[in-house]
């Protein structure tokens, strides 16, 4: 079995002090090696602290691994702006493809979400391919999917366990080599909801991981 994805989307928010405190209280959580052992915790922080995170993490010898929010479809050159797969490879284990924050804020197609995802598995990065429904086509090699309903996201109201679940299902349907999250107003009063069901294998948190103490509930509660 799988361990439980437990992925904290800190999406564009903290500045540096702000980023220093969320990892000073969330360090507390070595304190607890119990509730984490059977968990992959993925921390996702703006690419501005992904250095500050990184360093915390291996002088604190915190049990959690780094995600990226995004990355550039393309590899090292002329790309104003983008940040690319190799770069992100020396902070991140893994990377956010497809979040519907940048698919529907920034026009991301999903011909440019399979270029992106290409160039992430080139540089040997995990990505966590996200989806708002079930008709999402899914690239080649990735294996971890995450569910997030558009109408769920910073709304206070997830979509309910058992459509997740089904939908989950739906996509293992496909591919039984899939991990599936559900995304979308997780807290930690209804996180068990969703990871005690069958076919779901974690959750991506946004809003409520913005607090450390918070997303240490849901670490406990998942
Ligand atoms: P939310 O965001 O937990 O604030 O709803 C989830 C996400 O966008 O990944």
């Amino acid at each position: 079995m799988s361990k439980l994805f437990i992925v904290a989307n800190l999406k564009s928010n903290k500045n540096e002090d702000e980023a220093k405190t969320w990892l000073e209280t969330f360090k507390k959580i070595t304190l607890n090696q119990e509730i984490i052992s059977d968990k992959e915790v993925i921390i996702s922080p703006s690419f501005i602290h992904l250095n500050l995170f990184r360093d915390f993490i291996l002088q604190n010898n915190l049990p959690v691994k780094l995600a990226a929010q995004n990355s550039s479809p393309f590899g090292e050159g002329p790309h104003t702006g983008e940040v690319n797969a190799k770069q992100i490879k020396d902070y991140a284990d893994y990377v956010l493809v497809g979040h519907p924050e940048r698919r529907n804020n920034f026009n991301e197609s999903e011909e440019l979400l399979f270029k992106k995802t290409d160039a992430a598995i080139a540089q040997g990065l995990n990505c966590i391919y996200c989806v708002q429904g079930e008709d999402s086509k899914i690239p080649a090699g990735i294996k971890l999917i995450a569910y997030e309903p558009v109408f769920a996201i910073g709304s206070g109201n997830p979509d309910t366990p058992e459509n997740a679940d089904t939908i989950a299902k739906n996509y293992l349907d496909i591919n039984d080599e899939y991990l599936i999250l559900y995304g979308g107003s997780v807290t930690s009063q209804n996180v068990a909801n969703f990871t005690k069901k069958e076919n779901i294998k974690g959750v991506l948190v946004g809003g409520a991981s913005l607090d450390s103490e918070e997303f240490i509930k849901i670490i406990e509660n998942a």
